[in-house]
């Protein structure tokens, strides 16, 4: 776990070391320490691309900040959602599985969360397409939490002195239900709002805050290759949500999104969500089974290592244009060869450094995304 706990116990005990002993080990308790003007999550978040149709209310986000760092809500209260979805990591995991509640690991890699509101599909196979359920998900049915009755959560919730006062402030009374844990938890998730980049900031000036090896990078990205024909959009990925075969293997273990091709009819196999690169510097590693550890190595797979499963995107293989593709509408040239990029090391260096524009240092420092919760004595 990669919280970080003041034990408000341990400066008591620097002025009175023998009351503080006593007490420490009587009765610990981790509890929120929020600050008393409730903090502005719908003002940085309105106005901007990345909150979709949602509105978000503060105290409901406030309560679902709290629920996204509360152990509680795992089994054996050992692991929250930002056990996994660790904030300086852009709301990423650092190992390319996480582990949950019992030691057990994740079969994917933990992906980043940023501007989830601007999606439309959640998860690597895309299997849920509501935010609401999505953010409930983790808590209800992996294996990563370990709580398979909803029920019990809400009496595991009720148990814990600090609810009530923050269920009355974000609806009106302090009934506890599952649709409020989940409006809630959405609500913080949904306003993990990332607007802040260099990318962001080199856009509104008008192409002047980017250095030459970015500004090269960008129109690597954006022009000469296909990367934008996937990640695409404000949010770098795909247009509302897509996924896509990009020949990682060229026989997958893990078969991706369920279903068939709605072109071909075949069942798919290795199809992918296309991931937002957003804070991409930040969440290595990376592809959902966490195969590459540094952007170089990605870089690298892109350029010359794409294999030929049968089922690879067309943008990724030879004979591709972005310019007909989209203005002429042609049919995808079935069967090409991988694209083979070419790449000069030069270039490479400028895709990595345009990929480190996106990192929104904001997020990943800003109080209010953070965890509230301390250590402290029972009074
Ligand atoms: C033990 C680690 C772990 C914990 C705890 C965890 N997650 Fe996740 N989260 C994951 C993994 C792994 C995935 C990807 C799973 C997949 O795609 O099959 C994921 C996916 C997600 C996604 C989808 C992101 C996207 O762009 O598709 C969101 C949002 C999310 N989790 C939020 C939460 C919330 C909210 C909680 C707490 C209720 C939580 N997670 C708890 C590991 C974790
Ligand atoms: C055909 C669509 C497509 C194209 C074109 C494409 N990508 Fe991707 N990209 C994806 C998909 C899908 C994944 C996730 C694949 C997986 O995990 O199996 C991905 C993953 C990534 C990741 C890792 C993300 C993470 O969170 O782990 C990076 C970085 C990346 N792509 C950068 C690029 C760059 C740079 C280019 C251009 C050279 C590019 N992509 C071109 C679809 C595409």
């Amino acid at each position: 776990m990669k919280t970080k706990f003041v034990c408000v116990v341990l400066f008591a005990g620097l002025l009175g070391l023998h009351a503080c002993k006593k007490d420490a080990a009587t009765a610990l308790v981790r509890v929120p320490q929020l600050p008393e003007q409730t903090e502005k999550y719908a003002e940085v978040a309105s106005g901007t691309f990345a909150t979709g149709n949602l509105t978000i209310n503060d105290h409901k986000a406030t309560l679902g900040r709290v629920l996204f760092y509360e152990t509680q809500l795992s089994v054996n209260n050992s692991v929250s959602c930002g056990s996994c979805h660790i904030q300086s990591k852009g709301f990423a995991d650092i190992g390319a599985v996480s582990i949950g509640f019992g030691g057990g690991k994740t079969s994917r890699n933990t992906p980043s969360i940023a501007n989830p509101a601007t999606q439309t599909s959640y998860f690597w196979d895309m299997r849920e397409n509501n935010l609401q359920n999505m953010v409930t998900q983790p808590i209800a049915n992996h294996l990563e939490m370990g709580l398979e009755q909803p029920e019990y959560l809400v009496a595991k919730l009720k148990q814990l002195p600090y609810y009530e006062e923050l269920f009355t402030k974000a609806y009106g009374s302090s009934e506890i239900t599952t649709a409020r844990i989940g409006d809630a938890m959405s609500q913080f998730v949904a306003a993990l709002v990332s607007v802040n980049s260099k990318f962001d900031r080199n856009l509104a000036a008008g192409n002047t805050e980017f250095n030459e090896l970015e500004a090269m990078g960008s129109d690597l990205f954006f022009n000469k290759l296909p990367c934008a024909g996937c990640h695409g959009g404000d949010n770098f990925a795909g247009w509302g949500s897509m996924a896509e075969n990009i020949g990682l293997e060229e026989h997958y273990s893990d078969p991706g999104m369920p279903g068939n091709d709605w072109i071909t009819g075949e069942e798919r196999n290795g199809w992918f969500k296309v991931p937002s690169l957003r804070n991409i510097a930040l969440t290595a590693p990376y592809m959902h089974d966490g195969r590459f550890n540094t952007l170089e190595e990605v870089v690298e797979f892109y350029n010359s290592g794409i294999q030929p499963h049968p089922q690879l995107s067309f943008i990724l293989r030879e004979g591709w244009n972005t310019g007909d593709q989209i203005e002429n509408g042609f049919a995808p040239p079935s069967g090409g060869q991988p694209l083979r990029m070419n790449l000069t090391p030069v270039e490479k260096d400028a895709l990595v450094a345009f990929l480190h524009t996106m990192t929104d240092d904001q997020l990943v420092t800003q109080t209010k995304y953070s965890n509230p919760f301390v250590l402290t004595s029972y009074e």
